[in-house]
């Protein structure tokens, strides 16, 4: 499969992508520490990237030099279930030694405009980051940033109102941040992500396509996101 910008690796299942990520994840911090005596690292939100990130809360790792950074996050109490720092707390951050003055959620409960002011010189304090992590909406969004929403070009965090996956008012990291990375990896798994995956293919200027372009990303995939092929069908049983 080709996706202009970036490279593309298609693996069997969702599981063979969280431990292609996770490993990815454990070589860049190991090689960013031993260059600059510290990792980078902005992670994803949603549900794709829990498996990598609970493979992660086993690992042997240098945590003393990690940093930790929010892609975007939701504009929910601190202890709402729907928080990506509270599914990333407890799937990995919480089980393993990070400095917590080295781990930065967004604080998105202050409301998008405060937490998008009160981040910026956060992400412009870390850049460049060593390793962006990404997921993909079903609708090409990627971070909160989605299609036809106005994407700023200045500021490195924004604010976004009216989301179309709730809840309406997120944060998110501008392209401008994102791509500003030494390596990217964008993770798409399962059969509901292959329509945005042959938007993307087709050219479509999908924000998911904006980002991974700019960021030089690795886009890891497994077969069930994969578009139907031309004149081959993955599921001949299907009928
Ligand atoms: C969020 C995420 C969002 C996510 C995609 C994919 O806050 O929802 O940051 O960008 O990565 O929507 O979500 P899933 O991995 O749950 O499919």
């Amino acid at each position: 499969m080709q996706l202009t910008g970036v490279e593309v690796r298609v693996l069997p299942d969702a599981d063979a992508v969280a431990a292609a990520t996770a490993e990815i994840v454990l070589s860049a911090a190991a090689e960013a520490i031993a260059a600059r005596g510290a990792f980078r690292l902005v992670v994803a939100g949603g549900t794709t990237p829990m498996a990598a990130y609970r493979l992660l809360a086993d690992a042997e790792a240098d945590w003393a030099h990690w940093h930790i950074y929010h892609g975007d996050e939701r504009c929910l109490p601190v202890a709402d279930a729907d928080r990506n720092s509270r599914a990333t707390d407890e799937a990995w951050l919480s089980r393993v030694p990070i400095p917590s003055e080295q781990v930065h959620p967004i604080p998105a409960e202050q409301g998008a405009e405060d937490a998008a002011a009160a981040y910026e010189p956060v992400v412009a304090a870390a850049l460049p980051f060593d390793l962006v992590l990404l997921g993909m909406g079903e609708d090409g969004h990627t971070a909160s940033l989605f299609p036809g929403h106005e994407i700023l070009p200045g500021p490195l965090v924004m604010a976004v109102h009216d989301s179309p996956k709730p809840p309406p008012d997120r944060v998110s990291l501008t392209p401008s941040a994102l791509c500003r990375t030494r390596q990217m990896v964008v993770m798409v798994t399962g059969a509901a992500k292959r329509p945005a995956l042959a938007r993307w293919q087709a050219g479509e200027g999908l924000p998911v396509a904006r980002v991974a372009a700019g960021g030089s990303a690795l886009v890891l995939l497994d077969q069930a996101a994969m578009p139907d092929t031309a004149g081959e069908d993955p599921d001949p049983e299907r009928g």
